[in-house]
């Protein structure tokens, strides 16, 4: 594998050829009735989910075509596109994500915005998400032995750990019953008190969390927050230059890197962060990580992973290039999307005070719960792939390079699945099949810590809490990609 900041330009072969997939996309497009247009402007557009998921376009789009055309017209802070074929249909998505070799994760990456340039194009392809089997198979094998049952045991623990220390916190700073001023007395402890659910209690799990798995001291972890808003939230004028960090907390390491940050160019935006430059200071900090985990072993699943050695094809053992490539993945990857997770289920519950009423009474509903949550909520709305030949889905018949792009939402909302799909129901039988994890070889490396971190949340919670309800309106992120929280004010009482 050439080094990262070679300058690489794949073969033209190896390149949709994206003139010819936006014609077949406008072709179709053109001959779609007024209204139907309009609903896949409103599903592409992520200033919609400021405001809504379009539920009800998505189902009209998925009863009518199953696949639907959508044109990516030039949005504020999105260029023009070729457009993509959208997959609607539980049994179709299942069937993209599982068939990797005609719908590829590295032909033309796996986000609907394109690279802009080929070599932004072959920069992606060298993570893990951008691969297909079996260049992909390796890195994904490595990993999966390096959470080993005893690793998965200690970061159960320290997950209890952290909910535990955040819910303290979260009732710590509220009023208890007996003081007049509103002052917390020392005395007594807390009975009520509000907050912001989605930043002062959800955000910071996800970020202990991962530091646990990626050996990360955790004075560093505001970093992984502020590259997660700025690769995840880059469609939302918040979060692309968003900055949470403090560099006087953190290690010689963080300040080092943090001095990399690039600064918002002169149009307010941040460089592209699907490139290398866009990300010097998560590189640097990676780099740094990597060579010190490898002369200094810790107990963290990144350290096993340095240590393996690969016996199986492709041989050797993990590269601190390929370290430094995994550490971005798992900093994004898991950190937004479980941090909009519980919010997100929180919202349902919310809703549903005899939901809230059940749970408080039988806890061992609440992995049930987690999993409807999941559906109901699907953090994460969309992934791509790309046709590498000529195939039918659907009734559409889809050609080499053609962008198709997988609607999880839609997909968790497939009544051919769900009985009565939007409701949310804590006792669904089957809501373990929802997609909101993926499917096939890139499904979720994460997912059970995913649902420890929610399960746990929840349990301590409502364990925690007498009530909980809506203190305030919240504030949705502009993104098609995550369904994301980025307030949520809460009122809670406590016995
Ligand atoms: C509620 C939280 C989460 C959701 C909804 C979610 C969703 C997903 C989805 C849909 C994929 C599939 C991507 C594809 O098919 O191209 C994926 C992959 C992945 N996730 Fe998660 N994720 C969550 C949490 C996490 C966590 C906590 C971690 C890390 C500890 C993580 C690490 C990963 C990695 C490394 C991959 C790539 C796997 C591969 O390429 O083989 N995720 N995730």
């Amino acid at each position: 594998m050439p080094p990262l900041d070679a300058a690489v330009t794949p073969a033209a072969s190896d390149v949709p050829d994206r003139a010819a997939a936006r014609g077949r996309v406008d072709t179709a497009y053109a001959l779609l009735t007024d209204e139907e247009r309009a609903w896949t402007r409103l599903v592409h557009d992520p200033a919609t989910f400021t405001r809504e998921v379009p539920y009800a376009a998505l189902a009209a789009l998925r009863d009518r075509h199953g696949v639907v055309p959508v044109a990516e017209p030039a949005l504020p802070g999105w260029p023009e596109g070729t457009g993509y074929w959208l997959v609607l249909r539980h049994a179709d998505v299942d069937r993209v994500l599982k068939d990797p070799g005609t719908f590829s994760s590295s032909f033309g990456g796996t986000q609907i915005r394109d690279p802009r340039t080929d070599a932004d194009l072959a920069y992606v392809r060298r993570m893990m998400l951008n691969m297909d089997p079996p260049e992909h198979s390796r890195l994904r094998r490595l990993l999966a032995q390096s959470f080993t049952p005893k690793a998965i045991r200690a970061l159960e623990a320290q997950v209890a750990g952290h909910v535990t220390g955040i819910i303290d916190r979260m009732l710590a700073a509220g009023d208890s019953a007996d003081s007049d001023s509103g002052d917390s007395d020392g005395g007594r402890a807390p009975t009520s008190g509000e907050c912001d659910f989605a930043k002062d209690v959800s955000a910071d799990l996800p970020l202990l969390t991962l530091a646990d798995v990626m050996g990360v001291p955790a004075e560093d972890r505001w970093l992984m927050f502020d590259w997660a808003n700025r690769v995840i939230g880059w469609q939302d004028p918040d979060y692309r230059v968003s900055a949470h960090f403090d560099p006087a907390g953190a290690t010689e390491l963080g300040r080092a890197a943090y001095a990399l940050r690039p600064e918002p160019g002169p149009d307010g935006l941040m460089p592209d962060p699907r490139s290398r430059e866009g990300m010097p200071d998560l590189y640097a900090y990676a780099h740094a990580l990597g060579t010190l985990r490898r002369e200094h072993p810790g107990d963290d699943v990144m350290s096993i992973l340095m240590a393996q050695r690969d016996d199986g094809e492709g041989g050797g053992s993990v590269s601190v290039e390929e370290f430094e490539n995994l550490f971005w993945l798992f900093a994004v990857a898991g950190n937004e999307t479980t941090r909009n997770g519980m919010p997100g289920g929180l919202v349902g519950l919310l809703g549903d005070p005899g939901a809230q009423r059940a749970l408080r009474d039988d806890p061992d509903l609440i992995p049930n719960a987690v999993e409807e949550m999941l559906r109901w909520w699907t953090p994460v709305m969309t992934f791509r792939r790309t046709a590498t030949r000529e195939v039918e889905i659907a009734g559409r018949t889809l050609q080499r390079g053609d962008k198709v792009v997988v609607s999880f939402a839609a997909a968790n909302r497939d009544p051919a699945v769900f009985d009565d799909p939007d409701t949310f129901d804590i006792r669904r039988p089957n809501a373990r099949r929802h997609l909101a994890f993926g499917a096939g070889p890139h499904v979720c490396l994460g997912a059970f810590l995913a649902r420890s971190m929610m399960t746990q949340m929840f349990t301590q919670l409502l364990g925690r809490t007498s009530w909980l309800e809506s203190a305030g309106d919240p504030v949705w992120l502009q993104s098609n990609f995550q369904r994301g929280v980025k307030r949520l004010p809460i009122a809670w009482t406590a016995p």
